[in-house]
């Protein structure tokens, strides 16, 4: 363990390089940050810098002074394929000494890996300055929450929750929370929030979009959840807003609309062409494995699976996704007894990094998440087809 000196010297380099990151972008002071949320989550054998900079932090003495959490783990030894237990054993042999590393700088508990962390006690209030980075986590939190945070760095996010404090700039500050698209949806029937999502942070790009024609669909919580990661990942939006929908929308309405805006109409015709690119190669037949819940599912989209799988049952290799905590609580329940019979595994892996393994490529997989599909060989299905395709009765 540093001295006091040496822990302050190790401070002061991480308060300098936040300022210095934040005058790139702008910024003329730092603001108090409430949480942290971070997003390299994965002990990749040939990293070397990130475990430097992490162990000079921890052999500091340095603590996140908010509550801290990370992204998903990439290893599920119990539900990975041969091949790609061996592979991605290897490749993310640093996976251990990158979890002590995190609980001595304040994780939250040894099971916060998620990239969900508002399900899991890391839920920010209306409002409250964050350093998140994991985009998915980053547009929740701004638009459905209407907390405040940039799609921070990795290392800057911790460096912040270290000293509190983040660099104002970006989506902390009001100007560059008006849109500058107005989305009208005048679909026939209720938008799948992953083509919604993709069609609309294709077409913005990083801007932000205000929706209109959302409300009477009546989207669930975890469907903007989904919808927004689509935007993040197909674009670069970190914060949209949905009217009657979303935290900034409901207070504001229309007045958050900039007076000079661009225009986009989603129609069937746009999204069936949209379903059309996000589901191209897609062969039923050879399809080894189906992945559910990137991002991490919430309770209530466990439910709901559950339901809608009840006298059904997969006919491939199916794995569906949420926090630990969340599969911990499921776990016993009616629900998770059902899933089950349907053939489905839980698990909390980030489907990303088990892409990444490259054993993985010569398999074939299935996902109903847009932004899986956006970054991996993944290919996309509908609910409605993935269910229909995969799925025979019990
Ligand atoms: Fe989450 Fe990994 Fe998907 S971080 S959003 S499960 S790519």
């Amino acid at each position: 363990m540093a001295s006091r000196a040496g822990s302050e010297r190790v401070l002061e380099k991480c308060r300098t390089t936040v300022e210095s990151y934040g005058r790139i972008y702008g910024a003329t002071r730092t603001v108090e940050c409430k949480s942290c949320h971070f997003v390299t989550s994965c002990g990749l054998r040939f990293v070397k810098s990130m475990f430097d900079v992490l162990g000079q932090l921890a052999e500091a003495g340095l603590k996140s002074k908010v509550p801290l959490t990370a992204n998903p783990r990439p290893l599920d030894r119990k539900q990975y394929p041969f091949l790609e237990r061996l592979v991605g054993g290897y490749l993310y042999s640093k996976q251990e000494q990158l979890e002590d590393l995190l609980l001595r700088l304040g994780l939250m508990d040894r099971e916060a890996f998620t990239c969900t962390p508002y399900y899991i006690g890391n839920k920010p209030s209306y409002g409250d300055v964050l350093a998140w980075a994991e985009s998915s986590a980053v547009i929740y939190a701004n638009s459905v929450i209407g907390a405040r945070t940039n799609r921070n760095s990795s290392i800057i996010e911790i460096f912040s929750g270290i000293l509190g404090e983040t660099p104002e700039f970006g989506l902390l500050l009001d100007e560059n929370r008006r849109a500058s698209w107005l989305v009208e949806v005048k679909t026939s029937s209720k938008p799948d929030p992953f083509i919604l999502g993709s069609l609309i942070g294709k077409t913005v790009g990083e801007d932000v979009p205000y929706i209109t024609g959302l409300e009477k669909w009546g989207l669930e919580e975890y469907e903007l959840k989904d919808m927004g990661s689509a935007m993040a990942s197909w674009g670069a939006v970190g914060l949209f807003h949905a009217e009657g929908l979303t935290a900034e929308a409901r207070e504001e309405g229309a007045r958050l609309i900039k007076d000079a805006h661009r225009r986009l109409v989603v129609d069937d015709k746009a999204l069936k062409e949209m379903e059309a690119e996000m589901a191209k190669g897609a062969s039923p037949e050879k399809t080894d494995l189906i992945i559910i819940g990137c991002p991490h599912l919430s309770r209530e989209q466990v439910s709901h699976w559950a339901r809608r799988l009840e006298d059904r049952k997969f006919i491939k290799r199916t794995l569906m996704l949420a926090a630990p905590k969340i599969i911990s609580d499921v776990k016993g329940s009616k629900d998770y007894q059902r899933l089950r019979e349907a053939g489905v595994r839980l698990s909390s892996i980030c489907p990303l990094m088990f892409t990444n393994i490259p054993t993985s490529k010569r398999l074939h997989i299935a996902t109903v998440s847009g932004k899986l599909a956006y970054y991996s060989h993944a290919v996309f299905f509908r609910e409605d087809a993935l269910v229909e395709t995969f799925t025979v009765r019990r």
